[in-house]
Parts: structure tokens; sequence; C-alpha cells
């Protein structure tokens, strides 16, 4: 990429019309910059910086102790200086500026941190739904990709996609339900915090109810691409076939998936409808087997039996490791999450006691009474609505930028840790 490439960039991105709004905003400020690369060049060629009082320019390359002590004319700086310079602002001159903002908010929090050259905008169900939408045509869920689409496969789900979207119908890529907060494990880096969960605090979706919630849920959307029977774990459910009968037997679903740890085989009922619904069911057996510790407790030989001799579609992943997940925090982390909610990229919607959540977290931590969702960050499908109204609740949902949950969360600086064994268990 050269300057005028960058150039280009500026353009597409109508960065002149932010430049003017930083401009207002940034008037009589003291301004860092953070990277110093070609892009910065390019806009300290295209408009005029000295209007901003730039105290500063950091980039890996000026750590060294032989820098240069200017850059394009303004003072190079070293990055740990921050705190002595303590500016009112820093700008950072990179593309992809979100995890540099991020880390630069979590360490400097009294700073103003900004993009110098924000991403063009894309409305966020875009950015979310129809985008997921398209990746999960192309890439499948969890290990399994489904199809193979060539270029011309993959332009026509792009545009199918975006004008379902234009007319109003709505396709959800993937929502899970969990029908039990009950676990047969109690894993200390569950990323759902399902061992904090206490005993007077579970709560079981019966089936009278889990058809509610579909039949409302079914009744807004033109299409759910995978629908996830999860919990806890969803095989304590003795009658889970029932669940499995009623979503597989939805033509608006593509696809039910079971997702368990393999502590319990299953039962006969729920073989005889996998084998009915065989060509849209998968189980999902996460595979915990490189755990010795639970040798005694996964079932996992009898259940890829049981899978095999039923021909069932199945995911069993190979080397699973787990991300770290920190405790549980009470206490709000930040006061503005749409960065980190954008970054944090999760795209695992949850249906959490009857109601639509962003995530299972956010979920559990309404159940542990951590924060109070906005009315907008829930839809309750245990209520019927008027005609459209879902609709328009789903669009809005999806069009959300951020969610009050992820001022709790701590997802992305979990990322920051080493993978771990799966299912190692909390000692007691
Ligand atoms: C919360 S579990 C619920 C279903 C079932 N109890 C199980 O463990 O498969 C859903 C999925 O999340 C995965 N999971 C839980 N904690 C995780 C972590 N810290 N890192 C990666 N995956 C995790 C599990 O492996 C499982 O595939
Ligand atoms: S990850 Fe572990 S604790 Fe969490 S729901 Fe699954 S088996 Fe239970
Ligand atoms: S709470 Fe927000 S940041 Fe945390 S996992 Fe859920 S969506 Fe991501």
């Amino acid at each position: 990429m050269g300057i005028e490439d960058e150039k280009k960039y500026l353009k597409d991105v109508k960065f002149n019309k932010y430049f003017e709004k930083l401009s207002g905003e940034l008037e009589n400020k003291s301004i860092m910059i953070y990277g110093a690369g070609i892009l910065f060049e390019a806009v300290n060629q295209s408009c005029n910086l000295s209007k901003f009082n730039i105290t500063g320019v950091m980039d890996q390359k000026f750590e060294a102790e032989n820098a240069p002590a200017e850059f394009l004319g303004f003072k190079t700086c070293k990055i740990k200086d921050i705190a002595d310079h303590k500016p009112d602002c820093i700008l950072v001159a990179v593309k992809n500026y979100q995890p540099i903002i991020s880390r630069l908010s979590a360490e400097y929090p009294d700073i103003k941190i900004m993009p110098l050259v924000r991403k063009k905008h894309v409305p966020a169900f875009e950015r979310r739904n129809i985008r997921h939408n398209i990746w999960i045509d192309e890439n499948g869920l969890h290990g399994k990709k489904r199809k193979n689409l060539n270029a011309f496969q993959k332009l026509e789900t792009q545009i199918r996609t975006r004008l379902n979207s234009l007319i109003g119908r709505i396709e959800i890529p993937q929502i899970e339900f969990n029908i039990t907060t009950k676990c047969s494990l109690r894993c200390k880096h569950c990323s759902n915090f399902i061992p904090r969960i206490n005993p007077e605090e579970h709560c079981l979706i019966s089936i009278e109810e889990f058809k509610t919630q579909v039949d409302n849920l079914l009744k807004a959307v033109h299409k759910v691409k995978n629908l996830l029977l999860i919990g806890g774990e969803p095989l304590l459910v003795k009658n889970i076939a029932e669940y499995l009968e009623y979503a597989a037997s939805k033509n608006k679903i593509e696809r039910v998936w079971i997702v368990t740890n393999g502590t319990i085989l299953m039962n006969e009922d729920l073989i005889k409808t996998a084998v009915k619904y065989r060509n849209k069911v998968t189980i999902w057996l996460s595979n915990y087997s490189k755990n010795e510790d639970l040798k005694n407790k996964l079932k996992h030989e009898e259940f890829l039996k049981q899978i095999r001799e039923n021909n069932l579609d199945y995911d069993y992943v190979q080397d699973l490791t787990w991300g770290y997940t920190s405790e549980m925090k009470k206490n709000k982390l930040r006061e503005e999450s749409e960065s980190y909610f954008e970054e944090c990229g999760i795209n695992c919607v949850a249906v959490f006691g009857g109601k639509i959540y962003v995530c299972p977290r956010a979920g559990v931590f309404v159940l542990k009474g951590i924060y109070t969702p906005q009315i907008d960050e829930v839809i309750d499908l245990n209520i019927e609505n008027k005609p459209g109204q879902l609709k328009k609740k789903l669009k809005d949902f999806y069009s959300r930028e951020a969610f009050s949950a992820c001022n709790y969360c701590s997802v992305m600086e979990d990322r920051g840790h080493d993978r771990i064994m799966p299912a190692i268990q909390l000692e007691k």
C-alpha cells in the first residue's frame, strides 16, 4: 500500500467530514498520536494537522534509545511516557484501531482514546445479522463446514441475504435455547458461568414453555439457520426428545443442534427422534476426553457408538482447547462498551429463561442480579406480540451498537491468556 492508496482510503471513509468533527471536539485539547505509519502520513498530507495541539507521536519504531526526536515535524515520544504527558486525548492512527483503543482505554481510563481515521460506518444490523448469516452459509457452524460454496454461490448467498433483509425478512443465523441451567459438570472456566448458578436460582424450561417460545419466535422470522438445544447439560432434561421433535419438525428451522458434554448417554426416545430428523440434526459432543480427571465421568466412547450405530450427524472437535474464563465480575468494568462489544464479536444470541439476550453470559448476569438490561436489550418470547412487533424488536435488537451486559464482561481481557485444558473442574 502506497501513500496514494491511503489517500484513496481516506476518501472512501469520508475522512474530511470526520476531520471537521474532530477539529471541533479537540479544539484547545492536548493530543498524542499513536501510530506513525503511512496512514498518519496520508492524513498529514491531506489536511492541516497544525490546528491540533499535538504534543507527541508514538510508534513502536520510536521505542529504541536512538530513535529520531522528530517525525514529520512532530516531537516523537515513548509509549511508556503517556502518563507523564497527560494528554487530553490519544488519536490512534492505525486502521485496525479497536484492539488498541480497548487496551489503552483500560490502561488510561482518564484519557479519551479515539481513532484518527474512522472506518466506514456499516449499520450494526448488517455487521451483526447479515454478515453472520453470510458467514454461516459459507463456513457452517462450529467445526462443521456444511457447504463448499464456489465464488458464484457465495455471491448468490450474499445477494439473497441482503435482499431478504431489505424486504424485511429476518433470518437468524444462530440462536441457542438454554433448556436447563443445571449441569452434570462444574467447569471452572465455563464461559457461561453455569457453576456459579445456585441451586435455588436454577431454571428449567418446560416443553410447553419451549413450544410457546419457539412459536413466538417463528411467527416473526423467515428462517432460523441453526437452533441449539443447550444448557447447562441439556441431556439432564429427560424428555429432551420432545424438544428436539418440536424444533426439528418446523420447516423454518434449518438445523437443530444438541450441545452436550457427553456425561449422559442419549435415551431411546432421543435416538429415535434424532434418527427421524437425521438430515437436520447434529449432535455437538464437546470433546473433553483430553482431560484425564474426567475419565470416570465422560461416556464418550459409548456416546460415539450410539451416534455411529444410528448414523447420526455429529461434531466432535479434535484437540479441543478452551479459553481462560476469569471469575464473574459483580461491578461495572466500563461505562461504555461499544468498541468492547464490537471486538468481542460473539454471535451466540441466547434464549435464557425464555428471553433473548445478546449472549448466554448476559442472561446469567441478569439471573445473578448483576445488571438490569435496558428495555430493547432483551426480548421476551414467553409473551405473544402484536403482528410485526417482535420483528421490529428483533431488528432493533440486532441493530444495537452495544449491550449493558458488556460493561460487566471480561471476555476480551481473558483472551490475552494462553489456551487451557477443557473442562477443568472446580474443587468444590
Ligand atoms: C456452555 S456449554 C453447554 C453445553 C454442555 N454442557 C457442554 O459442555 O457441551 C456450550 C459450549 O461451550 C463450550 N465452552 C464452555 N466454556 C468454554 C471456554 N472457556 N472456552 C471454550 N469453549 C467453552 C463448551 O465446550 C461447549 O461446547
Ligand atoms: S461447560 Fe462445563 S459447566 Fe459449563 S455447561 Fe458445559 S459442562 Fe457444564
Ligand atoms: S457480554 Fe458482551 S462482550 Fe461479553 S461475551 Fe457477551 S456480547 Fe461479548
